[in-house]
């Protein structure tokens, strides 16, 4: 296909952190599923064919890439908006059995279909806002068993499409009551599974949270996922620094997420480790509004930022990154060239993925068409789906033909 007209046109074909450019007056074509030119319509090759879209002068970018979710899931916590109201923490919703041990409950007492059923929906919401790539989590299982299970609909999703699915094992997303006082015991039976996750999933990744898993446990269950080869994203600093990024540094992890908290030593470790920061607006803005991850830091530093929705029953009910990019902006203080690195090449970086988040020859052809001609207008209009075509693989997927 070819989509002729296009306003203003972002390939985010620099890469991470490079010089950010918009051309006008473009057009992308796409062949077997992969982009083949994207630029100047002046510059289309002259061999260009196949159905042509006309985008009316309207922007379009890269599909967006959603670094981390936890959308696979039964069930809703909608309670906890008065609990919070009333000055529960996050936390303290936690250890009295709500909270993620709330979905645990729900999730395990749904059927397989309830489970799928519910996960496509908010699938079909991230689409229609624009995610073209999701990383999906388990972790409402929280047994050896019922994580496998989870992984299990997580897998029948990916085969389904239409989006780029890739997944992470969550097992040791938070201790469950048969484990209290026991994380040890706990991590040990969830490592005992790693070997039967290779080529299965494509991360293992643990909640490191004060009050939840510590360094040292969290430490020792990323190197026995390592030792199977399993490439690693580990949760850290989203309430406190508890010296996550440090770890995840250390383990080589591919992305630490949240650090919301994180201390310049722990800003310094990723750079050296070029590790990727994936950071949260969603759930700080929801959780905690008074204290922001410091992503200006993170930038000087030179470190690569992804920003990604943590679409989750809890700390940041949304399945749509497409509606965070004002909040983004607003609450990071990153102006929209930085936004849409951080949705696109970054998310793609945080998923160790060169293929999507950029509409360079050879990358999926993964792209959105906006309802706007200027590119600072989805960092900046909130409440409102500005997205007026999605397309994966040259294929269009949103909205649908009834
Ligand atoms: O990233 N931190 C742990 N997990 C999720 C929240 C999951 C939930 O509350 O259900 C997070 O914030
Ligand atoms: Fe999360």
């Amino acid at each position: 296909m070819v989509i002729r007209h296009i306003g203003q046109l972002l390939t985010m074909a620099g890469g991470v952190g490079a010089e950010f450019t918009a051309s006008a007056d473009a057009a992308v074509w796409i062949a077997d599923g992969r982009v083949r030119y994207a630029g100047p319509e002046s510059g289309l090759p002259l061999e260009a064919d196949g159905f042509v879209v006309d985008a009316g002068g309207r922007l379009a970018t890269p599909g967006l890439v959603d670094a981390h979710t936890h959308l696979l899931y039964a069930g809703q916590r909608a309670q906890e908006v008065a609990l919070r109201a009333k000055g529960a923490s996050y936390l303290e919703m936690l250890e009295a059995g709500g909270g993620i041990l709330a979905t645990v409950s729900a999730t395990t007492a749904a059927s397989d279909e309830d489970v799928l059923a519910a996960t496509r929906r908010r699938l079909e919401e991230a689409l229609r806002a624009g995610t073209t790539t999701l990383e999906l989590k388990t972790g409402y299982g929280l047994t050896p068993t019922a994580e496998l299970r989870l992984l299990g609909l997580a897998e029948v999703l990916r085969a389904e499409g239409p989006q780029r699915l890739v997944l992470t094992f969550l097992g040791a997303h938070a201790l469950p009551p048969s484990h209290r006082g026991d994380a040890e015991r706990f991590l040990a039976e969830m490592a005992a599974v790693h070997p039967a996750l290779v080529g299965r999933a494509d991360f293992v990744d643990i909640f490191l949270e004060p009050g939840v898993f510590q360094a040292a446990a969290a430490d020792d269950y990323l190197a026995r996922a390592q030792q199977q080869g399993l490439a690693l994203k580990v949760h850290v600093d989203e309430l406190q620094d508890g010296g996550g990024a440090a770890v995840a540094a250390r383990r080589g992890a591919v992305s630490a997420d949240h650090c919301a908290y994180t201390s310049p030593a722990g800003i310094a470790a990723l750079k050296a480790a070029g590790t990727v920061a994936v950071l949260l607006p969603g759930t700080a803005g929801y959780l905690h509004p008074e204290h922001m991850a410091p992503a200006r830091q993170f930038l000087d530093q030179g470190v690569p930022v992804a920003i990604a929705s943590d679409g989750n029953p809890g700390s940041s009910p949304t399945s749509c990154l497409g509606t965070l990019l004002p909040w983004a902006a607003a609450w990071l203080h990153l102006t929209p060239d930085e936004v849409w690195t951080a949705v696109t090449r970054g998310g793609a970086a945080a998923l160790g993925r060169g293929d999507v988040g950029q509409l360079a020859p050879g990358a999926w052809g993964d792209l959105v068409v906006w309802d706007t001609d200027d590119y600072r207008v989805p960092c900046h209009r909130y409440g409102t789906n500005l997205v007026q075509a999605v397309y994966v693989g040259g294929q269009r997927v949103a909205p649908r033909c009834r």
